[in-house]
């Protein structure tokens, strides 16, 4: 963990105030939303952020349930029974082809770069401002946006280990042995031990979040003073249930309103990048938001593989 800011209260108090005069200040054109988001943000201490699919479309990676241009509209060729079967653990186990084929066209590389909005959540780890962010992505552009390691919770899994789908065996299997096997020969990788199906250790439906989620939740919902949510749907549980967990203000930057999201809340509908361009502008925050941005996207080439293959958080 990041040790946290001792500061006396009066100066609390001043450094709040001052950057209140500096929003007050800025060219106002924007919503009345963003200016409320943004003021909260500048008073929060310990944001929690919960993150859907909606946060790396601009990086081109689709969602899954916007109809047309989700994933779930677009998997026909699997020959299906419904969607959500390709993520279902009892479906791989019948079926493991249309995952594996799935997985060979999604496995996370170099392709995809984190958006303006993954390099934001980086700047609140800065600011010491980001309690935790739980992402339902399975995509690592947390980890390539450099949001510190201790402050990312992957809810629903991850590429970079793998394991036995056999409840009485669970070995884990070697992670490079399974990339291969599904990327490069698209086949169904198997248990050394058992002989059973191997798959990464995604969560699927069916199977139970990282323990890293459950250890972590109770005290963030405790300690969090500001509750971010950014582009999802909130239609999975258990994560969908965190925005009714929280004891603090909610925002919400999502295309449309989502959850229990009311009037109590801030919301604003949009792209999430569209909106944290202005709200960083409104914090006051745009240059050193580029330039996170810049060096984010300048140390992909650079660090290549190395970063996704070794930050395992289970
Ligand atoms: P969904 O596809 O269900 O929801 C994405 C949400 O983001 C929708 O409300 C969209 O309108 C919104 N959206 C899309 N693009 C956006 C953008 N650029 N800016 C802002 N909002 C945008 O995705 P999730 O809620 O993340 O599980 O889905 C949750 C889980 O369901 C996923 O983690 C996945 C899936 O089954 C696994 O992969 C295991």
């Amino acid at each position: 963990m990041t040790t946290e800011t001792k500061q006396e209260p009066l100066v609390d108090e001043l450094a709040s105030a001052i950057s209140k005069v500096h929003l007050d200040q800025r060219e106002i054109d924007s919503p009345k939303s963003l200016r409320e988001a943004a003021d909260l943000i500048l008073q929060a201490k310990n944001i929690l952020v919960l993150c859907g699919a909606g946060v790396s479309c601009a990086a081109g990676i689709p969602d899954f349930r916007t109809p047309g241009t989700g994933l779930y509209d677009n998997l026909q060729k699997y020959n299906l029974p419904y969607p959500e079967a390709v993520f279902e653990l009892t479906f791989y186990a019948k079926n493991p082809k249309p995952f594996v084929s799935l997985a060979k066209e999604i496995w996370p590389g170099f392709k995809h770069k984190p958006t303006l909005t993954h390099s934001f959540l980086s700047l609140l780890a800065d600011k010491e401002k980001l309690l935790r962010t739980y992402s339902q992505n399975i995509d690592g552009l947390e980890y390539l946006a450099n949001i510190p390691e201790e402050r990312i919770v992957e809810c629903h899994g991850h590429f970079r280990t793998a394991s036995c789908i056999n409840k009485r065996c669970r070995t884990v299997a070697d992670a490079e042995v399974v990339k291969e096997t599904i990327v490069t020969k698209g086949e169904v990788p198997k248990c050394e031990k058992c002989n059973k199906y191997v798959k990464p250790d995604i969560v699927f439906f069916g199977e139970d979040l990282p323990e890293r989620f459950h250890s972590l939740l109770s005290p963030d919902l405790r300690k969090a003073d500001l509750c971010l949510v950014l582009g999802t749907s909130l239609q999975v549980a258990p994560v969908s249930m965190i925005p009714d967990m929280v004891k603090c203000r909610r925002i919400l930057l999502n295309r449309e309103r989502v959850g229990t999201f009311g009037k109590k809340d801030v919301f604003h509908a949009g792209d999430c990048d569209d909106s944290i361009k202005v709200l960083a502008e409104l914090l006051g925050w745009q240059d050193e938001l580029e330039q996170k941005h810049k060096e984010a996207h300048a140390s992909i080439g650079k660090e290549d593989s190395e970063k996704s293959k070794t930050t395992a958080t289970k």
